[in-house]
């Protein structure tokens, strides 16, 4: 058996398309404003960066972009969130994390009021997320769960293996499989036996940051795995799954690149529409 592969490229395009036509018919200034914040010169942050701000022009969302030394203090970062969190402009509010060593993210992101906080991180709206109220969930974790929909499966009952427990995927990953009547294992590097966990999975969502970490061995057959690995190894991209032996087990898979890494910014769009009340 050769798994389906999910187009994530596709569907992230499917979803701008639909954002820009909506968007469309508003005028200039009544468009949702998406302000992102970057401090230091991390060279994969400056990446993320730019594609964030050059999907905002190509949907119609209004960009306010600060990009700010490295040796920024908090006292600077504060006063500009509450800028920001001032503004009638601004729907949404993004800090790019890693954030420089010694500035303390969690008050910065903490700063931002929970209304505005477009990647879901505010713990307000970590607390939303895990009790189930309706909240803005962070956007990797949102772009994943879209994939999985996209098969058509019914999520009930199923069991979710989530391999890796950041604060950025893998734990609000489980929320959401939760919400949606998935029996959820997380997994880590101290997992006993972590083949024979992820080999109960009807969905694997591999986010671990290690590249080939997932074999076919651990795919139970007819599975959904999900790649959020972006591994790079001699200017190639490497997923957290190794694809050849996976694909011959699961019934869909996504590639990397192509699977989720564009799902999230399309995600980010959507929350901005949301934020702004769209
Ligand atoms: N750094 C890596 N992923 C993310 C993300 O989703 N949001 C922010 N703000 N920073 C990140």
């Amino acid at each position: 058996m050769s798994a389906s592969i999910i187009d994530g490229k596709k569907i992230a395009a499917g979803l701008r398309e639909d954002m820009k036509a909506r968007l469309s018919a508003r005028p200039l200034e009544d468009r949702p404003g998406l302000a992102v914040v970057l401090a230091g010169d991390d060279p994969a942050s400056a990446v993320y960066v730019r594609q964030k701000e050059k999907a905002c022009l190509e949907i119609g969302i209004n960009s306010f972009m600060h990009r700010l030394s490295g040796d920024t203090g908090h006292d600077e970062l504060l006063a500009l969130i509450d800028r920001l969190n001032l503004s009638d402009e601004v729907h949404g509010i993004l800090v790019q994390l890693p954030l420089p060593e010694g500035i303390d993210a969690k008050r910065i992101v903490s700063a931002i009021l929970p209304e505005k906080d477009v990647d879901g991180f505010h713990p307000v709206n970590i607390g939303k997320l895990w009790s189930g109220e309706s909240a803005v969930v962070p956007c990797t974790p949102k772009g994943i769960m879209t994939l999985i929909d996209s098969t058509g499966i019914e999520l009930k009952g199923l069991e979710a293996v989530v391999v890796g427990r950041s604060n950025i995927v893998g734990k609000p990953a489980a929320a959401m499989l939760l919400a949606r009547h998935c029996t959820v294992t997380v997994c880590h590097s101290r997992t006993k036996d972590l083949a024979g966990v992820v080999r109960r999975g009807d969905i694997v969502v591999a986010a671990v940051g290690r590249p080939n970490f997932v074999t076919g061995d651990m795919i139970k057959p007819g599975a959904v795995v999900i790649d959020v690995g972006i591994n790079r190894a001699g200017g190639r991209l490497i997923g957290d799954v190794e694809f050849e032996s996976a694909s011959q087990k699961a019934a869909f898979i996504t590639p990397v690149p192509g699977g989720v890494g564009p799902m999230t910014i399309a995600s980010l769009m959507q929350n901005t529409l949301r934020l702004a009340g769209l």
